[in-house]
């Protein structure tokens, strides 16, 4: 009963989002490993979203694993399983959630064990207001990757020097997009297109999400670390820079790997918001190694018909066979999307579409050869840690600089524009599969694979020190 009471209990709250719940449940889980009792807090469109894809069961946890929800303000969906728009939702979270995570707080601490810590994804920034309030630590998780954190820090620098003028979307030219700016520490030769796109503010949207991240991050600075998805091995050199502006920064990932490590793994919970196509990893089995190219834009981005229709020829022009995810609320304007037939018939004996997928486990498949990626962090992190070599083609938010880290500071990336060309993807993957540079960063993806592992499957790894430090800090 003692054991019980003195059991420390976290709270943890993500961004609403698949690419934010996902590395937070994993770190819940991680913590959960650790003696913690964990609950998880969604906002309530979410929390019905995760039930009707995993079903009850997985929400009903355990007896020290437990789900809640709070609202979140949003108007019901038109179409409840396309995904909201970032900024209404923040917006909306901003202003509305504190006063239900506090009577929530409250009615924790009435059952046991009370709540001892809180763990909050950075744009929930409201949290902090609640942690002090009931005087417990709070340790604030960044999810996406340190270079973009980077950026946002040195906004100011940048506007001090006139680079990220307010101006409409007909001054990014070509020319102005590829200029050098060498003031940000540690990221040399970053151009101006590889900035976080929100910093260009070519629209109120961008301007209200360049705000509210700027106001997040100075939040964060009051709390008692700030934890990334990411291994010193490959940020230790950014991290330390921002440790010294910021919390103490501490690289604790790649999370899945960590998550690898457990023991006892809990059964049953799972983050998914569409349910996995498992047929993927049946067909793989049939396809010699490093022989599929895999294609997957994650959760929110959406592309043009014209440029679903360039990747389609251009995957079909490559003769690479591949594993397509398109998300039914993928193409702008269809509510399902619509492949040429031309395109279904000759590709069908080389091509598997599916909706949804369970990426780790596709990317650890040893039939895929290379990723083509919008660049989403948690992507970019689980293909580096599966030795998968990338095209990226970056379309918003921190993508940019994700795609610009792989090409330039860890050699596992080939950049392609959104703009996309059919010949440009069909000639980048052909190199990506078997061209000499494509050579070159499967290397460089699998030494860094190594790394990663070894940071987390020793008690002396980078990581696993790290969590510790983490854990005596909650
Ligand atoms: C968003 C932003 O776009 C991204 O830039 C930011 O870093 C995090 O929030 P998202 O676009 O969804 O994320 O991409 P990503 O970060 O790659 O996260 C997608 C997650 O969903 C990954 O963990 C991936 O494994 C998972 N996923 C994706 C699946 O499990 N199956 C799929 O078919 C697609």
């Amino acid at each position: 009963m003692d054991f019980i009471l003195k059991k420390p209990h976290a709270l943890c709250i993500p961004t609403p989002f698949q690419g934010h719940i996902n590395p937070m449940l994993k770190l819940a889980k991680i913590l959960h490993s650790r003696g913690f009792h964990i609950t998880f807090v969604n906002t309530e469109f979410y929390h019905q979203r995760l039930l009707q894809s995993q079903g009850s069961d997985a929400l009903n946890g355990l007896p020290s694993f437990c789900f809640e929800a709070i609202p979140d303000g949003l108007p019901p969906a038109e179409n409840p399983v396309a995904t909201p728009d970032v900024l209404s939702f923040c917006m909306s979270v901003d202003e509305i959630c504190l006063g239900p995570l506090k009577s929530l707080l409250t009615k924790l601490n009435a059952s046991s064990p009370p709540v001892t810590c809180m763990v909050a994804d950075i744009l929930m920034g409201f949290t902090h207001d609640a942690a002090r309030e009931f005087d417990i630590p709070e340790i604030v998780l960044w999810t996406s990757d340190v270079g973009s954190l980077m950026c946002l820090h040195e906004y100011p620098n940048l506007l001090e020097r006139d680079l990220v003028p307010r101006k409409d979307s007909s001054f990014l030219s070509n020319e102005y997009l590829n200029t050098t700016i060498d003031c940000i520490p540690t990221m040399p030769g970053l151009r101006l297109k590889d900035l976080p796109s929100f910093t260009r503010r070519t629209s109120p949207g961008d301007e209200y999400m360049l705000q509210y991240l700027r106001l997040q991050t100075e939040r964060a600075k009051s709390a008692s670390a700030i934890i990334f998805n990411t291994f010193h091995e490959l940020d230790g050199d950014l991290l330390d820079t921002l440790s010294s502006v910021f919390a103490p920064c501490y690289a604790v990932g790649p999370f899945h790997l960590l998550e690898k490590e457990i023991d006892e793994p809990l059964p049953i919970v799972k983050s998914s918001l569409w349910k996995e196509d498992n047929n993927c990893l049946k067909w793989l089995e049939s396809k010699p190694p490093s022989s599929v190219i895999y294609v997957n834009f994650g959760s929110i981005t959406v592309i043009t018909h014209q440029h679903l229709l360039e990747f389609c020829w251009g995957l079909a022009n490559s003769n690479y066979p591949f594993l397509w995810i398109i998300r039914p609320d993928l193409v702008i304007g269809q509510s399902a999307v619509q492949l040429p037939s031309e395109f279904l018939e000759e590709t069908s004996s080389r091509g598997l579409l599916a909706s949804w997928c369970p990426q780790e486990q596709v990317l650890n498949h040893p039939a895929i050869g290379g990723f083509l990626t919008h660049s989403g962090w948690n992507s970019t992190i689980e293909s580096i840690s599966s030795g998968v070599p990338m095209i990226c083609c970056p379309f918003s938010g921190d993508q940019q600089t994700n795609c610009w880290s792989c090409c330039n500071r860890w050699g596992v990336g080939m950049e392609i524009d959104n703009d996309v060309k059919r010949e440009e993807v069909a000639k980048l993957v052909i190199e990506l599969m078997n061209g000499k540079k494509g050579k070159e960063m499967r290397k460089n993806a699998t030494e860094l694979n190594n790394k990663a592992e070894k940071a987390c499957a020793s008690p002396f790894g980078s990581s696993t020190v790290n969590l510790e430090k983490v854990i005596q800090l909650l």
